[in-house]
């Protein structure tokens, strides 16, 4: 068996260990369902990024920054590891401001994103003194500005444009299109009435230029039309007299869920990158360049181990019954996607049934995998889920009164307990029952 884009996983004897720790192991040590995340592949993620762009910084002498997309999985040892390795944040919420902060992630590396800011995330932002807010509507330009005005502060500014690029992805993860609701429309003429309108306004500073088409993109030609537009659209802000500083051309990469699918690299991405923004040397001073990448920098280092607790063969199928469920991890029964998924003790690799893995919640979308051909699996048998870091644990949710899982951090260092397992009394200690009913 492959593991492609997982090379903390390794078989021996039939045994799937991560960072060489013996993953069954890890299941009983740490309890199931539970995430493993690994620090060597985040790292190895992050600096592919940082390797395959330092040629852009060379040729133009401008910045390059990774704004991770704390939306990906916002863990704090996750963000704390990942801004110790210099990396930024992007932003879409008050709370991942917050934990932007507690990563001590530096003001000028921390972008804020979304189409629905509220004026107290703006406040936030401001008193932050972050990079930019990704402004994606005027309606917003304008509470911003007022914001900064009642503040006493001038907020910086970039434009998040909607190229009307087709990403060539899943519908429900494809943001750059006209019908989608984020961006300032280009063709229109939207986008440039509202850098119009923030140039004339005194507590706004235009920075920059914004866009993000998607994720999980698997091919690089959307990702070259994205930035020819986003340029074209610096070149007509020059004509305006306006300087752009920096462009953002957000996340997007995907990454091998299919281990038959072929998928661009880093380096692919760079070089479409730049060579374009390269064509561009001539008519503007070229900007500093940011990206957000979420999925390629974490999805790999994850996967959630659960346990086979029953076993059951309908006239149709055999299912095997494991005790994580759709509300741990819940991208199969969302978008239908593809998770590669394995019994951490591999008896017979020639030996193979075909089976559906299922979890244990009261929806028949509960399943991570249908028709699959496997080893063979017992029950007490640990099943790994593998590419689950980004989107993962950020989505889980109490559904069925579940707690959400615990995860750890396999690191040269040790195993570390990175997020507690919510217990039953955490699920309800939000809740409040009215006196006349107690
Ligand atoms: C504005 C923005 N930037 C970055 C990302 C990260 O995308 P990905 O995880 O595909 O890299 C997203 C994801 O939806 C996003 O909405």
């Amino acid at each position: 068996m492959k593991f492609l884009g997982n090379e903390m996983i390794t078989v021996e004897d039939g045994i799937l260990k991560i960072d060489g720790y013996n993953a069954t192991e890890l299941a009983k040590e740490y309890g199931t369902p539970l995430y493993v995340m690994s620090e060597s592949q985040i790292v190895k993620n992050f600096t592919r990024y940082v390797e395959a762009f330092k040629e852009y910084t060379e040729k133009t002498g401008k910045e390059f920054i990774v704004g991770y997309a704390y939306k990906a999985n916002s863990n704090l040892a996750i963000t704390r590891l990942l801004s110790k390795l210099g990396c930024g944040a992007d932003v879409v919420s008050g709370g991942e401001l917050y934990t932007a902060k507690l990563s001590n992630v530096p003001s000028e590396k921390i972008v804020f994103n979304g189409n629905c800011k509220t004026k107290d995330e703006i406040i936030m932002g401001i008193e932050a003194n972050i990079r930019s807010f990704n402004v994606d509507s005027i309606s917003e330009l304008i509470l911003i500005n007022e914001t900064a005005k009642e503040m006493g502060k001038v907020a910086n500014v970039a434009f998040r444009i909607n190229p009307n690029v087709n990403p060539k992805t899943h519908p429900k993860i494809s943001t750059g299109l006209k019908k989608n609701k984020f961006g300032l429309d280009v063709e229109s003429g939207i986008a440039m009435k509202a850098i119009k309108m923030a140039k004339d306004m005194e507590n706004v500073n235009i920075v920059g230029v914004h866009c993000h088409i998607g994720s999980q993109l698997t091919d690089i030609t959307p990702f070259i039309e994205e930035t020819r537009k986003v340029m074209d659209f610096v070149v007509e802000l020059k004509k305006e007299g306006i300087k752009i500083k920096d462009v953002n051309l957000g996340g997007g990469l995907g990454i091998p869920y299919d281990k038959n699918t072929e998928i661009p690299t880093q380096k692919d991405l760079a070089n479409a990158i730049i060579n374009t923004m390269m064509e561009y040397k001539d008519k503007i001073e070229l900007p500093n360049l940011i990206l957000e990448p979420g999925r390629s920098l974490v999805a790999t280092a994850g996967v959630l181990l659960g346990k086979v607790h029953h076993i059951k063969e309908t006239p149709v199928a055999k299912w095997i019954m494991v005790d994580a469920g759709m509300n741990d991890m819940m991208r199969p029964a969302m978008y239908d996607a593809y998770h590669e998924i394995t019994p951490c003790i591999i008896r017979n690799e020639n030996k193979k049934e075909v089976v559906n893995i299922a979890g244990g919640l009261c929806e028949s979308s509960d399943v991570f995998g249908k028709d699959r051909e496997l080893p063979k699996i017992e029950v007490n048998d640990i099943v790994a889920i593998l590419d689950v870091g980004a989107y993962g644990i950020s989505m889980a949710n109490n559904y069925n009164a579940r707690g959400r899982p615990r995860m750890i951090l396999t690191s040269e260092k040790g195993v570390y307990i990175i997020r507690e397992r919510e217990t039953y009394a955490d699920l309800l200690s939000k809740d409040i029952v009215p006196n006349y009913l107690l």
